[in-house]
This record gives structure tokens, C-alpha cells and sequence, in this order.
């Protein structure tokens, strides 16, 4: 026989993952696997991880409406093949709906994982498809837990696998085995098949399990083995609340790794990351900000307690907040300040702009060093379309200003408070757009002789 390469990253591996099925626990119109944690869908998760151990071909087993699912699956993994499911008779039955991916790739390694168990690492996966180069036909990824609930149980004997037992299945003594099934396993690719095939339905559900692997490969005279995973890498979800759980236990590690790369997060558990956010050095978060997803913050920022950021770039040195909310296609350049009570959208603010309270700008772009004043306002939609406001640099524009855009300011103008901005301002003029000031000496006095005392006076 030919030699297999040693390195699971240099044998041909099918990704097969599992995402057909109700999740009617979750209470949703959305398929589970499309719920998000830490900004990105379980599928997308899963599918990232098993792309960075090495798959090399993808498949994604739907139920019937999986059109979304082949959707977000095709963005991460753009060559994925997708069945569908038609009836939902278990988990081997879902893994036999890819059986012509199974014949066509004859890969060296079969992985199969589900979509409704997303922090899996990719290092686990890899340590999981290793005994098969050994000859191994089945690797089963198992976890000692404290609440084995609702697991499939491994019966361990010697260090082989003998079999895995569903909770309904098992008996009073099974009943108390701590080492529970994650779910995701291996084959060999060359025996896959043929394993697969001899799996029945008889059991209390009457469905088709992918567990019988196990036993089934045994009975062949091959060996299966248990691979032990971290408990917090293999939670499965069912419902919302493992859901959070999950949810809390990948913010942990987002938090860890920001701090790791030089973050200071000064409550860390108030802070929440997605699972793209980019963080440079030196960077100060305070206390409750959130990232959506899309963000890149630069070295030396400071973002102050309680701003929400999603899509959005700040540049070097930025200060942003309390209580700032930065919107996709917000970039601030280098040393901007943007105060409490701003929000920002698709608005580029160039090197060094103040916006330092109250303030929408959207759909705008403003030159370097501009000060824009308290409660300025981008007037950018007209119910139908959106327009753009364009201010030039060292402009300065007086509180609250609207700016009804298409409006262009140019370079060191200056706009009164209170004005509304409908024409062009050429540069280093100074617009004024309002009503003149009218007073009337002693006219309160009068009203007040003539209507009665009001609240005093
Ligand atoms: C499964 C395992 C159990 C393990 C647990 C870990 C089986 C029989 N049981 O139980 O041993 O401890 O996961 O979380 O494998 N699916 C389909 N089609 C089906 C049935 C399921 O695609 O016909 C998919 C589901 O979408 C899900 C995955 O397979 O992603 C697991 O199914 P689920 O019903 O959640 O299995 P568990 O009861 O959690
Ligand atoms: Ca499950």
C-alpha cells in the first residue's frame, strides 16, 4: 500500500456538514444554523473551521428550505456542494444525502460536523481526522462534562470505542458515563461508505444515527477510537439559552486575545466583539461598547464607554465617544475627536476633524481639521433618495447647522449657528442661513400686566 502523507493538511478531506432540521427549539422563523454568535452564523463558523483544518471539498446537507443556508454557505465556501434532505430520519440519513460526494471525491478522510455546534477549532478538527492515517476508521470527537444531558454517551473499553449510546437508549449505568458524544467525527474515506450503509433505524426514535458508526465499524473488525475536545469547543445548540452560552463563552476568548495583542479593556465583560473586528495597539475601550461586524480600529484609539461601532474604520489616534455611533462606512482619519451623543454613516471625516456633541452626519465627507459644532445635522434623504454633503478642510461650521445636501462647503468657510445650509458655500466665505433676531423692549412686561401672574412673577 502507498504511504498516506503524515500531515492531515496534506490528504484530501469531505467536510460534510450537517444543517438540515427543524431547530424548533430555538422558537424562529430563521434556520438555526443562520443565528449568529459573535456577529457571524453558526454555518459560516463551522464552515471556516473546517476550511482551516485542511477540507478540501465541502458538503452541506439542507432540509427542504435551505435556499438561505446554500446561501450563507456558498459565501464562506463558494465551491460547497449542497443536498437537500428531504425528510429528516437522522443524522446518517443526512450524511447519505452527500453519498454522491462521498463516490465522486473518494478523499482519504471524511469529516463530518454540524452545524449546530460552532466553536469548534480548526487545531480540533485536525487532531481529530490524525488516528485515521493510522488505520483507524472512525475518530468520534468526545468531552467530559458535569450535565451529560441530552448526549449521546461513548462506551469506552481498552481505548477503543465500542459503541455510543443516545440518552433514550441507554441504560441505568449509561445513564451516569461523564465522556459524551460531541457529535463530530471522522471516517476513513476508503470504508465511509460501507459503514454508513449498514447503519438501521432501530432505536427508541426510530431514526438513523450516525452514532452506529461505531458499533457498525467494530462489528467489521475495524477500530474506532474517542479524540478528547475541550467541553467549550463542542457546545451544542438547541435553544436560545445555549445559544448565550455559547455567545459568552466565544466573547471570553475574543476579549482574551484583544488584551493578548495589546488592548486594554477596561471591563472586559462589558465589552462585546465580533469575530472579525481588527484591533491595533494601545487601544483603550471603556466600559459597555459594542462591535458589530466590519470594524478596524488602529493603534493609539480611544473608544470611550457606551458607542456602538459597526462597519466602521478609525484611524490612528481617534477618540470616539461616550456614547458615539459609528455606522458602516464611517472612516475618521488620523487624530479625530467625535463626542458623546454622535452618529455617523458612510461619512469619511479626514485628519484631525472635531465633531464633539450631537451631531448626524450621513453620507458626507468632511476635510481635514474641520470643526463641525454641537447639533449639526446632514439633511441626506428627502423621503426618497440620499444626498451627499461635501465640507472642505479648516472649514467651520457653527451649532446647529443643517446642511441640506446635495450641499458642498468649500475650504475655511465659515457657517453662522443656527443657519440651514441649502446653496453652496464657496470657500472662505461666511453663510448665515436664518431668521433675523427681533426684540421688543418691555413687551413681556406688558403681556404679563395684561394676562396675570404666571408661576411667580
Ligand atoms: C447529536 C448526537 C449525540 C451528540 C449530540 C451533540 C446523533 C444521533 N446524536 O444529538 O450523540 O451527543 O449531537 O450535540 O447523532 N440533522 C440533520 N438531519 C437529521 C437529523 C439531524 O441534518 O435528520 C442535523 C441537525 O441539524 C444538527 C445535527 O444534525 O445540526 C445534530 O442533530 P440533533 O437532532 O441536534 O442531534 P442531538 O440530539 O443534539
Ligand atoms: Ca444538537
Amino acid at each position: 500500500m502507498a504511504k498516506l502523507p503524515r500531515n492531515p493538511q496534506e490528504r484530501s478531506c469531505l467536510a460534510i456538514v450537517l444543517a438540515a432540521g427543524e431547530g424548533t427549539r430555538m422558537k424562529s422563523a430563521l434556520p438555526k444554523p443562520l443565528h449568529k454568535i459573535a456577529g457571524t452564523s453558526m454555518l459560516a463558523h463551522v464552515l471556516n473551521a473546517v476550511s482551516a483544518s485542511g477540507a478540501t471539498h465541502y458538503a452541506i446537507v439542507v432540509g427542504p428550505n435551505g435556499d438561505r443556508l446554500a446561501d450563507e454557505a456558498h459565501r464562506i465556501v463558494p465551491k460547497g456542494e449542497i443536498f437537500v434532505q428531504t425528510e429528516r430520519l437522522g443524522t446518517a440519513h443526512a450524511v447519505l444525502a452527500a453519498r454522491d460526494c462521498l463516490e465522486r471525491h473518494k478523499t482519504n478522510d471524511i469529516v463530518i460536523a454540524f452545524a449546530d455546534t460552532p466553536l469548534i477549532g480548526a487545531a480540533t478538527l485536525e487532531k481529530l481526522r490524525a488516528p485515521l492515517q493510522d488505520g483507524v476508521a472512525v475518530a468520534v470527537l468526545g468531552f467530559e462534562t458535569d450535565d451529560p444531558a441530552g448526549y449521546g454517551r461513548l462506551i469506552v473499553e481498552n481505548g477503543r470505542l465500542l459503541a455510543i449510546r443516545e440518552q433514550k437508549d441507554a441504560n441505568a449505568a449509561e445513564q451516569h458515563i461523564r465522556f459524551c458524544n460531541a457529535g463530530l467525527m471522522a471516517l476513513r474515506g476508503d470504508v465511509a461508505l460501507a459503514i454508513l450503509e449498514q447503519i438501521g433505524n432501530d432505536n427508541a426514535k426510530k431514526e438513523y444515527y450516525l452514532t452506529d458508526a461505531v458499533a457498525v465499524a467494530v462489528a467489521m473488525g475495524e477500530t474506532a477510537i474517542a479524540v478528547e475536545a475541550p467541553e467549550r469547543e463542542v457546545l451544542g445548540i438547541n435553544d436560545r439559552e445555549q445559544l448565550a452560552e455559547a455567545e459568552a463563552v466565544l466573547q471570553e476568548t475574543l476579549r482574551r486575545v484583544a488584551m493578548e495583542n495589546g488592548v486594554t479593556l477596561v471591563d472586559p465583560k462589558s465589552v462585546f466583539l465580533s469575530t472579525d473586528t481588527r484591533l491595533g495597539r494601545d487601544i483603550v475601550i471603556e466600559p459597555n461598547v459594542f462591535f458589530g461586524p466590519g470594524v478596524v480600529v488602529e493603534d493609539d484609539v480611544v473608544i470611550h464607554a457606551c458607542s456602538h461601532l459597526e462597519g466602521a474604520h478609525l484611524q490612528k489616534g481617534v477618540h470616539a465617544g461616550p456614547f458615539a455611533r459609528l455606522r458602516p462606512g464611517t472612516i475618521i482619519g488620523p487624530g479625530a475627536k467625535v463626542g458623546n451623543f454622535v452618529e455617523i454613516k458612510n461619512t469619511i471625516l479626514h485628519e484631525g476633524v472635531k465633531v464633539g456633541h450631537l451631531t448626524y452626519l450621513g453620507d458626507a465627507e468632511i476635510g481635514a481639521e474641520t470643526n463641525i459644532g454641537a447639533g449639526t445635522i446632514t439633511c441626506n434623504y428627502d423621503g426618497w433618495s440620499k444626498f451627499k454633503t461635501v465640507i472642505g478642510a479648516y472649514a467651520f461650521i457653527g451649532s446647529n447647522t443643517s446642511l441640506v445636501a446635495p450641499v458642498t462647503v468649500g475650504a475655511g468657510a465659515y457657517i453662522g449657528s443656527g443657519s440651514t445650509i441649502t446653496d453652496n458655500v464657496p470657500a472662505d466665505a461666511l453663510a448665515i442661513g436664518r431668521g433675523r433676531q427681533v426684540t421688543k423692549e418691555e413687551r413681556a412686561k406688558q403681556i404679563r400686566a395684561k394676562r396675570g401672574k404666571k408661576n411667580g412673577h
